[in-house]
């Protein structure tokens, strides 16, 4: 029987083969297969990617210009998105602080146009507005996009405009961005609108916040500055998030998070999404993804993983650390984090499961308001008076009888020709 001592010595070998092959796979096993595996079962949630301003930017919105599949030109795009594990985008909408006290309100809603024609026109992305949403999108594959405002100046101090984007699928807006508005202060000293002596939330700025309760809009405090941060979450009855911000301790500029309000952001139960913008991550020099993971030590030792989520700020800056230079490299973060012994349950939380938590809240929040009547609170005409905004009162309104000639001027073109180093938005 020789042919058949050849067939079960050969079977053997092959046995032999495969059991190897197997255990080489297990020890290979350890680190990016684990991280794969991971984010295959919880895969991210970004807080903030500013695609549409470079869209507007380069494109004028003209999406049919480009391929999201593949966008050379960008740090995001769908492959790249899919290679990162990112299942949700919270997309920003955001308008140039020079559009404030002008056309802000249109330009948001072209924003919010292109991002919703992004997020429909692409069968690999759903739009969502709604946490249930954001689960079944994962179920389905596709990539959730959450839309975003990214600044209180795009509802030119109108409730009903906040409303109305509300309806239009807006779910978080951050209060302020490198502009003061006549109701929040901006933790940037870029722009001279609205100069204040008390550096907080105004009586309106108050009404906002518990407007964005009751409509289950969730209140977004990067770029505020801390004292109108600090006011917000005392006011707002839900957990609050800080979309792209990282840590003051580690690295001291005004866009990160102090300690003290670290705990206050506990107390909230909200989350901050360390945002990678190399100049916020190290303060000097070019960071890596261990000067990231710094932050997320510091975050976690001051106030739990629990508070902790990632909001990349791709798009948005010119810089990121070095190997994190595009969405499709967060699974080395991870890798990071695994690597300092992070349990695998709380890098869950970092990458959806504590946003969820928030979105859940949000929702539950605006829930037991459902009773509450839509608030008619108005900003008092004096903190908004500037020559492009018409009070429709009376028809003999001195507004309404000027002159063509005698119109003050209200043009954008002063946003537009801002210097470069403006138009980089952190
Ligand atoms: C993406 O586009 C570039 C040129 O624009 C091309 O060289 C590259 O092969 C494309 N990649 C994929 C994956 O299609
Ligand atoms: C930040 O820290 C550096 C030294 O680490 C110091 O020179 C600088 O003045 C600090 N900036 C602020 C705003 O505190
Ligand atoms: C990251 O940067 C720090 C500070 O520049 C440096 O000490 C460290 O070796 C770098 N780590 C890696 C993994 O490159
Ligand atoms: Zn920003």
């Amino acid at each position: 029987m020789p042919s058949t001592t050849f067939v079960d010595i050969w079977s053997s070998v092959i046995r032999l083969a495969i059991f190897s092959s197997v255990c080489g796979q297990l020890l290979g096993y350890s680190e990016t297969d684990r991280v794969h595996d991971l984010m295959s079962r919880y895969p991210l949630i970004d807080g903030h990617n500013d695609l549409a301003i470079q869209l507007r930017r380069h494109h004028n919105n003209l999406l049919s210009q480009v391929d999201l599949h593949n966008l050379t030109s960008a740090a995001t795009d769908i492959a790249r998105l899919r290679a990162g594990h990112v299942q949700t985008q919270v997309f920003a909408a955001y308008v140039l602080c020079g559009a404030q006290e002008k056309d802000a309100v249109r330009l948001t809603l072209e924003q919010l146009d292109v991002i919703r024609r992004m997020c429909t026109e692409y069968g690999d992305m759903e739009l969502v507005d709604s946490a249930e949403g954001l689960r079944n999108a994962e179920t389905r594959h596709k990539i959730a996009c959450v839309l975003s405002i990214e600044g209180g100046h795009s509802i030119d101090s109108s409730l009903p405009a906040l409303r109305m984007f509300y309806q239009l699928g807006v779910r978080s807006m951050a209060l302020t961005h490198n502009c003061n508005t006549p109701w929040a202060a901006s933790s940037s000293g870029l722009y001279n609108y609205y100069p204040r002596e008390k550096n907080s939330l105004t009586f309106f700025g108050q009404a906002v916040v518990k407007e964005m309760n009751r409509l289950g809009m969730i209140v977004d405090l990067s770029h505020s500055s801390w004292e109108t941060a600090r006011a917000a979450i005392r006011i707002s009855k839900a957990p609050v998030v800080f979309s792209h911000s990282s840590a003051y301790a580690i690295c001291n500029h005004s866009r990160n998070v102090p300690d003290w309000l670290l705990h206050e952001l506990k107390r909230n139960r909200g989350v901050i999404m360390v945002t990678l913008f190399s100049d916020f991550v190290a303060c000097k020099g070019r960071a890596n993804v261990s000067a990231v993971v710094d932050h997320f030590d510091h975050i976690r030792k001051t106030i739990g993983a629990e508070s902790i989520g990632i909001g990349g700020d791709y798009e948005g800056v010119l810089r990121f650390p070095l190997g994190l230079e595009d969405v499709s490299k967060y699974p080395v973060l991870i890798q990071e984090l695994l690597r300092r012994k992070w349990p695998e349950q709380e890098v869950a939380g970092v990458l959806r499961q504590n946003f969820l938590r928030v979105f859940d809240e949000v929702e539950r929040v605006r829930d037991e308001l459902s009773l509450s009547p839509p608030s008619e609170v108005q900003i008092a005409p004096e903190e908004v008076e500037h020559p492009c905004r018409l009070v429709p009162l009376l028809p003999n309104t001195q507004h309404l009888s000027l002159a063509p000639s005698s119109r003050p001027p209200c043009f954008l073109w002063a946003a537009l020709l801002l210097p470069a180093s403006l138009l980089a938005l952190h």
